[in-house]
């Protein structure tokens, strides 16, 4: 699959790394040193490509991971992300445009995204333990959300490739257990595994909330 990770920082370096590992084709954009994002790529074992759109266009899946302040210029210099799949790893920390009040960061970045077929996951977790756990059994989860089940089937491949459990924690409501910041009734933050996982994936799904053992 051809993926496009728009900002290859720690997160999105990540991913980029496990799936190119993987067999993926993948196309690493949105740096602010076209020198440093040719040496980023060749150290992940992928390719880079300075302009975002035409790293987007040439994409079958996008992952947005760059801070919240860039959101803007990265979907600016994105264009229209209209009918691919996307996978959000960001968080609402920093400057920038914020959610309305009751409105989960995953709907506001959906808004932000006409069209696009939107994802969430790879946010709960810091960067270093996802990098320390990828390929580990019993597998580490990753949470997955998004309004888009075709979307989500694909993006559970990806993850699974990228050497973790993928759980669905449902629709857009789902995301919000996902999101910042670790909380009682919240996944964000928290390491888990199957089966324990499955069982909060319900409890959420059913509006019971985290429902942890
Ligand atoms: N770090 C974590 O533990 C963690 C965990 C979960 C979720 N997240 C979320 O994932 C997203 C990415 O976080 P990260 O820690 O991976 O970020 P990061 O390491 O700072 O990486 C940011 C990436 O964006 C690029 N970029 C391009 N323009 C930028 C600009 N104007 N300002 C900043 N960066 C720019 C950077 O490339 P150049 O430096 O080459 O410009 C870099 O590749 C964030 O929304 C964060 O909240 C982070």
């Amino acid at each position: 699959m051809r993926v496009a990770i728009i900002g290859a920082g720690r997160i999105g370096g990540n991913v980029a790394r496990q799936l190119a590992r993987a067999g993926h084709d993948v196309v690493v954009t949105f740096s602010r040193d076209p020198d440093r994002l040719r040496s980023r790529a060749a150290d992940l074992g992928a390719t880079a490509e300075p302009d975002v759109a035409t790293a987007v266009a040439a994409a079958d899946v996008v992952v947005l991971s760059v801070p919240w302040a860039a959101i803007p210029a990265a979907l600016e210099r994105a264009g229209s992300l209209a009918g691919k799949v996307v996978v959000d790893t960001t968080n609402q920390f920093g400057p920038g445009p914020m959610p309305a009040a009751g409105q989960t960061a995953a709907a506001f970045n959906a808004s932000r995204m006409p069209g696009a077929r939107y994802t969430k996951s790879f946010n709960t977790l810091t960067s270093g333990f996802q990098e320390q756990v990828a390929g580990r059994d019993p597998r580490v989860v990753q949470w997955l959300c998004g309004d888009d089940a075709e979307a989500k089937a694909l993006v559970a491949g990806l993850i699974r490739d990228a050497g973790y459990e993928p759980v669905d924690l449902g629709g857009g409501d789902g995301c919000a257990v996902m999101e910042a910041p670790r909380r009682d009734g919240a996944v964000y933050g928290e390491e888990y595994r199957l089966p324990e996982a499955q069982q909060v994936a319900e409890a959420v799904r059913a509006g019971r909330g985290r429902g942890r053992l």
